[in-house]
């Protein structure tokens, strides 16, 4: 039997918001790492499916569905009834992570979440416009909330795998990067200082790029969405438009893309969903065509990376998600696509099912002397359930990149709110490496025109630009 190490000890309360896939797979590592009193840990959510698994370990459930009406009426007795400060694990879909940081502040309690999530409605508010449904928005409504609120509790935003720890991934390949290239450097200790190393090194791309290869013994049956995490997430995402944090380097700005009105404007927004923007990326060994579903690092790291002179930003490397999901949530979306977006009757979140395969997580970072350089997670299912039973690679990785965010509160507790940008890489991914499978860092020479082929030579956006192969043009997949 495991005698897991005690990381931490906890003394007062912990409230669990959301129960599914990734709250399956964060509650064990909780339960291992830190020691509290479970007698003073409630979870919450509005289905009891899987309420067994919390009331066997001695742990109240609670079957509510919280509301932008009820949450503070709900929440405030838990967080309130001491002794010691409370501690919230947000995991829901459709609760509004803003108010849940605010109320965390009002009762003095730790927070973590895993998505800058808004109430029910947002996302499909075709009202809106483009500009006012885009995670930026929600980004730039949080760090109004950071600046009002100021220096007290912490409460770290965004802390899965991506967003989460894809960021730490990032730190972690330029530090190899630097080394690998015979750079001289001292490891920067702020963001400033992060934004000029990547610009010393060349970088002008990064993509969290991500291939899922689990696979289940059962062929997908009609009118199902499989995923391998959270349909409802997934969707909410997918249907938004595609942003990408934009590089200081790009020369061609795709049509009618938008850049925002206010704030740092260190992204472009496209007038079409994530789901159905493509491009061409790369995850050890092979290249994949993913999504651009919109990310919180897309905005998180393309900030954090801009290098300003007298207020102008002189450098940002271009950074989006490259999303290749599992090949049954591949064919979902293209029933979704046949579906004109009504989504399927039924939805399942693969578990026990799965026979093989793996999710291959990380940043690839483009652009320098190697070409491009992959850090990340490859974690196979096998041994993803030697870790945490009855969940999957994906699952297990996000709870990893919570569990190191909720230790990290734990030893910080005074840090305001903080986003994964702002953890130390190194202790942080400490936390998480039991749970990552094999952590790969290694370059590769892929660039997206290495194999790129002219079909039609009538269309000139075929072409590409030859003359640089990490403008996102050439990223840009056209059938
Ligand atoms: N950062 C990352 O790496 C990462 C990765 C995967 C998922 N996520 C996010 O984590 C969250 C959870 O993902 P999941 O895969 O566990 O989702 P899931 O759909 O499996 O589970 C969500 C759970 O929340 C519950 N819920 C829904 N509405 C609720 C409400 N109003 N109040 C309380 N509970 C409610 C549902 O009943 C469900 O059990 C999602 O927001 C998802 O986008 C982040």
């Amino acid at each position: 039997m495991n005698k897991w190490p005690v990381h931490a000890t906890w003394n007062g309360p912990i409230v669990m918001i959301g129960f599914g896939s990734i709250g399956r797979g964060s509650l064990p590592l909780i339960l291992r790492h830190i020691a509290f009193d479970k007698s003073k840990m409630t979870v919450i959510d509005p289905s009891s499916t899987w309420s067994h698994l919390v009331e066997k370990e001695g742990i109240a459930f609670l079957k509510q569905e919280i509301t932008k009406q009820n949450y503070k009426s709900i929440l405030t007795p838990l967080l309130t009834a001491g002794p010691g400060q409370a501690l919230i694990v947000n995991l829901t879909v459709d609760v509004g992570s803003i108010d849940i940081i605010k109320l965390a502040r009002e009762t003095n309690s730790l927070c973590i979440d895993t998505v800058n999530e808004p109430w029910p409605g947002f996302y499909f508010n075709t009202k809106l416009d483009n500009a006012d449904r885009t995670n930026y928005k929600v980004r730039e409504d949080l760090l109004e909330v950071k600046r009002k609120l100021g220096p007290g509790p912490t409460a770290v935003s965004c802390c899965g795998a991506n967003p989460g720890m894809v960021s730490w991934f990032v730190k972690q390949a330029l530090l190899n990067l630097a080394r690998d290239m015979n750079v001289a450097i001292k490891e920067p200790a702020t963001r400033e200082g992060w934004a000029k190393l990547m610009k010393r090194l060349g970088v002008k791309g990064i993509h969290i790029a991500e291939r899922d290869t689990q696979r289940s013994k059962n062929p997908k049956p009609l009118d199902v969405f499989i995923n391998t995490w959270s349909v409802d997430g997934f969707i909410s995402e997918g249907l938004q438009p595609a942003e990408l944090g934009w590089g200081t380097h790009e020369k061609w700005l795709p049509p009618f893309a938008t850049r925002p009105a206010t704030g740092p404007a260190n992204q472009i927004i496209l007038p079409q969903m994530g789901l159905n923007t493509w491009v061409r990326s790369w995850v050890p060994h092979q290249e994949i065509v993913g999504m651009i579903v919109t990310h919180g690092e897309s905005f998180g790291l393309s900030h954090a990376l801009t290098v300003r002179e007298a207020g102008q930003a002189i450098y940002r490397p271009t950074v989006h998600y490259a999303y290749m999901p599992c090949n049954d949530s591949i064919v979902s979306l293209h029933e979704l696509r046949c579906r004109n977006y009504e989504l399927h009757p039924r939805t399942r979140i693969l578990r026990d099912e799965i026979t093989e395969g793996m999710d291959l997580v990380g940043a690839l970072i483009m652009g320098h002397r190697f070409q491009s350089w992959w850090t990340g997670s490859k974690l196979s299912i096998a041994a993803a359930r030697r870790k945490v039973r009855h969940s999957n690679a994906t699952a297990v990785q996000v709870a990893a990149g919570v569990l190191a965010g909720v230790l990290w509160a734990i030893r910080n507790p005074q840090r305001g709110v903080c986003f994964p940008e702002d953890l130390p890489h190194e202790e942080i991914l400490r936390d998480a490496r039991p749970y990552l499978g094999r952590l790969v860092s290694e370059p590769s020479d892929w660039t997206p025109l290495r194999r790129h082929r002219v079909y039609f030579d009538e269309n000139p956006m075929a072409q590409g630009d030859q003359s640089d192969p990490w403008q996102f043009t050439n990223f840009l997949f056209r059938p």
